[in-house]
């Protein structure tokens, strides 16, 4: 994507210091500021996935993936004990509960090392599962842009070519993914061919990545947005002024009930309502196979009160927390809820679209 007329993808290799690090855009200062963080310690990445420097489903995954080689590498170093590498891995997926991404990546990663060859060995074959894994990566959202894309061009056709507003979630474009995105994605290339489009931007609180990722994303991309309260959209949907809905999704069940940034579910209620088509666009990587109800087996996690006591923006140039709840009252911080399959239209995948159910899922899983 470009940012500041630079193509950039959200993670990338450094080696000036003659070992490996990471380079990663810093998504906690975003909008207000454009900043490259460094990491070279598999702690410092999973730090920086707990504090959402790095965000978004198929980006924590990669992040997850590049952690172990951190570790792997120093491991190597330092002439370690390799069998550290399995704890470290455990701690390395549970940095952040709710997207599978994240430990299906560590698990790629960590069924490619044998105690039975040294570490640096281990090391290389950690990094080249990690570039394997960001290569499908790329071409899932890149794919998901295309199917997706063609779902946005039948509806500008329906449509005479007048305007088709599309309704988004959370930031599910490409600083949650490697690029491209993947709610995101559909629009980029449906914007691309030229069709006329806008995008209603849910702010999404508490982190508020809707009104600060998201639309920093699309003002980039020059496509017309407008940022909404979280409450909007079921008013905006009553009066059609919404053609669509697509959301990301951080972990799809073999059921198809869809995991999304917590809002999601209400914002499926209201399209089921009106009859607006939702669709939760995602790579193949998102999907658990080996649960089936959302709603009981997904663990939800339950973030920091702070992040709802506090609005943080920016003043004179400085970003700044300021108090918005009072001091006494409790606070319930769950960071996604679950949207049972029945309200899901279709699945955007990589392998194309797929009904919202069971067979759904098996079919975008065998698709090839
Ligand atoms: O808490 P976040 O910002 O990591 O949540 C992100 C989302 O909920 C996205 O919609 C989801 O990861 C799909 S991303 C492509």
């Amino acid at each position: 994507m470009r940012i500041f007329d630079k193509n950039y993808k959200t993670i990338w290799e450094d080696y000036s210091s003659g070992l490996l690090e990471l380079k990663v855009i810093d998504q906690t200062k975003l909008p207000f500021s454009f900043e490259i963080k460094s990491i070279s310690s598999y702690q410092s990445m999973v730090a920086a996935i707990k504090e959402m420097v790095v965000r978004g489903a198929p980006l924590i995954g990669i992040a997850g993936a590049y952690a172990m080689c951190l570790a792997m590498q120093t491991i190597a170093q330092n002439r370690g004990d390799q069998q550290a590498i399995f704890q470290i891995a455990e701690e390395v997926s549970s940095a952040r509960p709710t997207a599978v991404n994240l430990k299906w990546a560590v698990d790629k990663v960590i069924a490619n090392i044998g105690t039975d060859r040294s570490a640096s060995e281990n090391f290389t074959s950690a990094l080249e599962i990690t570039r394997e894994i960001c290569e499908s990566e790329l071409k899932a959202c890149r794919l998901i842009g295309e199917h997706g894309g063609a779902l946005i061009e039948e509806l500008s056709l329906k449509k005479n070519s007048e305007t088709v507003n599309i309704l988004t979630h959370c930031n599910a474009g490409w600083l949650a993914t490697l690029d491209y995105g993947t709610a995101l994605a559909p629009i980029y290339a449906a914007a691309q061919k030229g069709i006329n489009l806008h995008v209603w931007v849910d702010e999404t609180r508490p982190r508020n990545q809707g009104s600060k990722l998201t639309a920093f994303e699309l003002l980039h991309e020059h496509i017309p947005h407008t940022v909404i309260v979280d409450n909007l959209g079921g008013h905006l949907m009553q009066h059609g002024l919404v053609d669509m809905v697509i959301v990301g999704s951080d972990r799809t069940t073999a059921c198809c009930d869809v995991c999304n940034k917590v809002g999601t579910y209400l914002k499926a209620l209201a399209a089921h309502d009106n009859g607006v088509p939702f669709y939760a666009a995602l790579p193949t990587s998102s999907i658990d196979t080996s649960i089936c109800d959302g709603i009981n087996q997904i663990e939800i996690e339950e973030r920091a009160s702070e992040e709802v006591i506090y609005f943080d923006g920016e003043e004179d140039g400085r970003i700044r927390a300021v108090r918005a709840v009072p001091i006494g009252s409790k606070i319930l911080n769950y960071g996604f809820d679950v949207t049972p399959a029945r309200l899901v239209t279709s699945l955007i995948t990589e392998n194309g679209v797929f009904d919202a159910s069971e067979s759904g899922i098996k079919q975008a899983l065998n698709a090839v």
